[in-house]
């Protein structure tokens, strides 16, 4: 039975996690709290620094000191990467990036005094990725993709999984890449590499793949579970973008040819895996994993019958899978990743204190739920917050701005809330009972990692969760998980008939997703949300207006 912090350090979305016997506890992304998107640059020089604040939070919520971990799990191994022995600053800089890595026990030992530097363990950095898939997903034997920008030396693996037991079978080697050519192009499109990637898949929807017969010459698998990324020239192919300007027809064309070619890889990547193995089910992390569009078409076209991704497939999720990887070793029995609400939670007492200190006016309702749910209705905005914040990129239903899905301009609504582009698509959230009726796709989805398409007769009911090619990023709410979200869009579809409510992260552009209640409040003081349900009490915009003024009459 073990303690066993796992910890992302080395790129960015450092992030910490915690699993006691076997169970995840906690974890956390630091951005959520230094509100620093992505924690910090994935640059060498920032190698050393450690997510201090997501460690302390999950030694606070167990009640641990550091001396009490059985081990702290690393997710990078510096044996593995190129040698710093020499000049450090050669090979643009990675050397030093190993040195930093190579050090990160001494630099633990001063964030977490008392801890044993013998406990320390360094995991590789795909096997940590693939570990977050494999044992949160409960599938148990499962194939395994990590597909990323980058670990140690490569930035892929594919493998078996069975018994508790990874078998890696293929890992293809730098400086090829898919994650990376989806970073290039990210930054081409004028948006900021390993963080916009999302956006891209977004945009390419707008595009037609004009350019895939150059991408599939210069992308190809190699026949032995990897792949070859060539010399592609994307500012040949389509003008590069900047910031805030409008795209070129070319540019979303680049877009669509560089997605649908991931895609493509992908499939050919799980044929071959599956085609060894013959297993049914396959899990999936790495960065290219939060690609849903992708996702999906695995699910659609791909030899595997389920298909599981880590809601935190991103490095962050790293940092759980290093600890799960690590408390198997000890021996425990790691069990499935139940909810990715893992992060910091408040009670209603002290949600009460927090409200009252700001003073703010507010009322408890008899429901939250129904409060919200009749707010929604009468086309109101809700900022929703609500239970431990969610660990991964996605809101699920703890830290999410809400809206009426039946009024298309909610989609324009929201992006201007948020202050970010009008071709992002919002995304719906339904009860799992009535999803299948609505959507086709994999169901249930809880972690919003598969698009699904909207089916005929309910997009135009629901016209603001609708993307351009009729599809729509579905989180499934089930009532035993999610209680009182499922209540919420019960209530919503007494009212309207309709059983799905737009969900979007509660976050203005470029800042970290809301976490503390201060968060919430400085965000709905700062946006058009007409109302802030946080725990069991409701604050409402015109009454908070009111009492600023009377405050100030007051003074
Ligand atoms: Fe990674």
């Amino acid at each position: 039975m073990g303690k066993v912090m796992g910890v992302n350090a080395v790129f960015h979305d450092p992030a910490a996690a915690l699993v006691v016997d076997g169970v995840t506890v906690a974890a956390a992304e630091e951005e959520r709290f230094t509100r620093r998107k992505h924690g910090k640059p994935a640059v060498p020089f920032s190698t050393w620094e450690l997510p201090e604040q997501a460690m302390a939070f999950c030694l606070a919520h167990t009640d641990l000191e550091p001396a009490e971990l059985d081990a702290v799990a690393y997710s990078y191994d510096p044996d593995l990467a190129v040698q710093a022995d020499g000049d450090v600053t050669a090979d643009d800089w990675e050397g030093l990036r190993t040195l930093y890595a190579r050090r990160a026990p001494l630099f633990l030992s001063t964030s977490l005094p008392g801890l044993d530097p013998r406990k320390f363990r360094w995991v590789p950095h795909h096997v940590a990725h693939a570990s977050s898939a494999t044992f949160a997903s409960g599938f148990d034997p499962c194939d395994v993709l990590v597909v990323d920008g980058r670990g140690e030396r490569a930035s892929h693996l594919a493998g078996h999984f069975a018994d508790g037991k990874l078998e890696v079978l293929a890992a293809q080697a730098l400086p090829h890449s898919l994650g990376l050519l989806y970073e290039d192009l990210t930054a081409h499109l004028g948006f900021h590499r390993s963080s916009d990637e999302y956006k891209v898949m977004a945009l390419a929807s707008f595009g037609e793949p004009s350019f895939l017969d150059v991408l599939r010459q210069l992308v190809r698998v190699d026949g032995r579970g990897g792949f070859e990324v060539g010399d592609v020239q994307l500012g040949r192919l389509a003008p590069a973008a900047r910031a805030g300007e409008a795209f070129e027809r070319a540019q979303a064309g680049l877009a669509a040819s560089v997605q649908r070619r991931v895609e493509e890889v992908l499939l050919e990547l799980a044929a071959w895996v599956q085609s060894r193995t013959g297993n049914r089910d396959l899990v999936m992390a790495g960065g290219v994993a939060l690609n849903c569009v992708a996702n999906s078409r695995l699910w659609r076209e791909g030899p595997h019958r389920r298909i599981w991704v880590q809601p935190a497939a991103g490095d962050a999720g790293t940092a759980l899978g290093a600890a799960m990887h690590v408390a198997n070793e000890l021996g425990d029995k790691v069990q499935p990743m139940q909810s990715a609400a893992l992060g910091r939670g408040w009670d209603d007492e002290a949600l009460e204190a927090c409200l009252r200190r700001a003073a703010v006016p507010f009322k408890r309702p008899d429901d939250v739920a129904a409060t919200v749910a009749e707010a929604l209705a009468r086309n109101e905005i809700v900022a929703w917050f609500q239970g431990r914040a969610e660990f991964g990129p996605r809101a699920l239903g703890h830290r999410s701005l809400l809206a009426d899905p039946r009024d298309p301009s909610n989609l324009e609504r929201l992006n201007d809330v948020k202050g970010r582009e009008q071709f992002r698509p919002v995304a719906p959230m339904v009860l799992d009972e009535r999803a299948a009726e609505v959507f086709d796709g994999p169901l249930p989805s809880p972690f919003m990692l598969f698009t699904h398409r909207v089916r005929d007769g309910w997009a135009e009911r629901i016209p603001a969760v609708v993307h351009v090619d009729r599809t729509a990023r579905v989180q499934t709410v089930s009532r035993e998980a999610e209680p009182l979200v499922a209540r919420m869009l019960s209530r919503f579809e007494a009212l309207t008939s309709v059983p799905v409510v737009v969900n979007t992260s509660f976050n203005t552009a470029g800042r970290p997703m809301v976490d503390d209640p201060r968060d919430a409040l400085e965000c709905f003081g700062s946006s058009p949300v007409d109302l802030l349900a946080i725990g069991p009490f409701v604050v409402r915009r015109s009454s908070a207006g009111n009492v600023a003024a009377s405050a100030q009459v007051a003074a």
